[in-house]
């Protein structure tokens, strides 16, 4: 075999099969192949597979000592509506300032939903069948005219998806946002190993490389300088949140302004879970630290406990919406001092070649991926705080291709927000019981983004606009 001292150092440590139809290769593919392996840190790998292949390590979560997490509660569930009306300013004024930018975790790969595309180029709104990029694009753009401060927008991308988002966003212009303010950068890539901690190949010629998580964006915030241009606007806050969720409010004052007055380096929010199985992360405290306890990690059992007053005993869901203080982000990205981001396992299908280099496409799960959540920053962050919000005004995924976080309940769950919001303004609005319009209707978010900004938009509309069927607001 040909020699070269990066295929030694793969020799050395066990994982020459990298190589193993090097000499087969063209030379173009050859140096592509080199180019692949250098991007592998060969002591990460070794680490992690002696801590997470280990044979018998299915010990599952640490378990000992949690709690439930506290949270600050929505006013209309008992929570104190005068902090909230002070976080609020607090928000708004950061926003005026121009301390906020939003940021986008979209290098997931989107397997589930099944679309051949980066996932915010899906479609998702009733009528005008917008896409997730654009519906950001405009709530961003809203905010921006507002509150007066153009907001920045990051956005983190994979090598698979990175070209063709940056093509999707010059094509349409932007949708109307500066350029200059909005930012792209790629995550980072981890190898998949076989389950004895063996690098696959994808092809003769190709490692089998996937996006490193979504805690994986804080690393790339740092390595791609997205840091140091914050540091340079002025900015210390990144309202975190991920690509599939059109319904979130992608700069939320009140959120804003709880993390800002609690001088807290993270915060989230949560939403009571509907029901005990359902699969979303826990907050919870362990040794006076703030973690989140993932629906596999926590026992069926302690996730249908409850309180004496009959509700779940482990309440707080997590739906990915996050602030993270720039500093922290800087800390926890360059590691050390005890703070590290552990990676996961997920045993996965990974497309492969067998000895002879025929491709293989496994049946079942043949090898592992290592991802890093973002969430597991919360036990390293000062002062980390939750706030309740209701999942009609920030969370409805698209997930899967059909049944529960599908196209089909988000579109519904937008139509039934914009007839809230109609109907806030004294609108008539003929809808079932459980809120969702007989009429097809949309609000463009440069209308109204929120309740509070649609409320003024209404407000300046003269006559009212009439509901009827293929309204859209804009
Ligand atoms: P999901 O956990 O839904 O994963 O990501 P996914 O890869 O998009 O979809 P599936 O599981 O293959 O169906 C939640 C959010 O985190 C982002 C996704 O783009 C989405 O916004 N993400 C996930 C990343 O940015 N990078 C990753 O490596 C993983």
């Amino acid at each position: 075999m040909a020699s070269h001292p990066l295929i030694e150092k793969f020799q050395q440590a066990g994982q020459g099969q990298v190589f193993a139809f090097f000499d087969e290769l063209a030379p173009e593919a050859q140096r592509h192949l080199l180019l692949e392996a250098a991007e592998i840190d060969l002591a990460e790998v070794a680490r992690l597979t002696a801590s997470l292949l280990a044979p018998g390590d299915a010990a599952g979560a640490n378990l000992a000592g949690l709690a439930p997490a506290p949270y600050e509660p929505l006013p209309a569930q008992g929570g104190d509506a005068a902090a909230w009306m002070k976080a609020k300013a607090a928000g708004e004024a950061a926003l005026r300032a121009g301390r906020v930018a939003a940021f986008t975790v979209a290098g997931g790969q989107g397997t589930r939903l099944g679309y051949d595309g980066p996932k915010g180029t899906f479609p998702v709104t009733p009528l005008k069948r917008k896409t997730l990029f654009q519906v950001f694009a405009e709530k961003i753009q809203a905010a921006g005219i507002r509150y007066g401060r153009p907001l920045h927008w990051f956005i983190m991308t994979s090598h698979q998806n990175h070209a063709a988002t940056v093509t999707f966003f010059e094509e349409h212009r932007y949708f109307g946002l500066d350029q200059g303010r909005v930012h792209f950068f790629r995550q980072g890539r981890m190898p998949a190993v076989d389950f004895s901690g063996r690098i696959l190949l994808e092809t003769k010629g190709t490692i089998a490389l996937s996006p490193d998580g979504h805690g994986g964006s804080l690393r790339a915030l740092e390595r791609s300088g997205a840091l140091d241009l914050m540091q340079r606007e002025g900015i210390d806050t990144l309202s975190y949140f991920q690509v599939d969720n059109p319904l979130v409010r992608c700069v939320d004052p009140a959120f804003i302004g709880w993390h800002v007055l609690r001088g807290s380096q993270m915060s989230s929010k949560m939403v009571p879970k509907a029901y005990p199985e359902e699969k979303l992360g826990h907050f919870c405290t362990q040794d006076g630290r703030l973690v989140v306890v993932e629906y596999s990690d926590l026992p069926m059992a302690m996730q249908r406990e409850t309180t004496p007053e009959g509700q779940l005993r482990y309440l707080a869901g997590s739906i990915a919406i996050h602030m993270l203080d720039r500093e922290f982000i800087r800390r926890v990205a360059r590691g050390g001092a005890g703070i590290e981001l552990p990676f996961h396992r997920a045993d996965k299908k990974i497309p492969t070649v067998d000895a002879a280099g025929q491709p293989v496409k496994p049946e079942k799960a043949n090898g592992v991926k290592f991802e890093m959540f973002v969430f597991d920053a919360l036990p390293f962050a000062q002062n980390p705080l939750v706030i309740e919000t209701s999942r009609a005004d920030d969370f409805s995924p698209v997930k899967n291709a059909e049944g529960v976080d599908s196209p089909l309940t988000c579109r519904d769950d937008q139509l039934r927000q914009f007839t809230r919001w109609l109907r806030g303004q004294g609108a008539r609005v003929e809808a079932d019981a459980s809120g969702r319009p007989a009429a097809g209707l949309e609000v463009s978010p440069l209308f109204g983004y929120d309740e509070d900004s649609f409320a003024e938009a209404w407000k300046k509309h003269s006559p009212p606009p009439v509901v009827s069927d293929g309204l859209y607001l804009s």
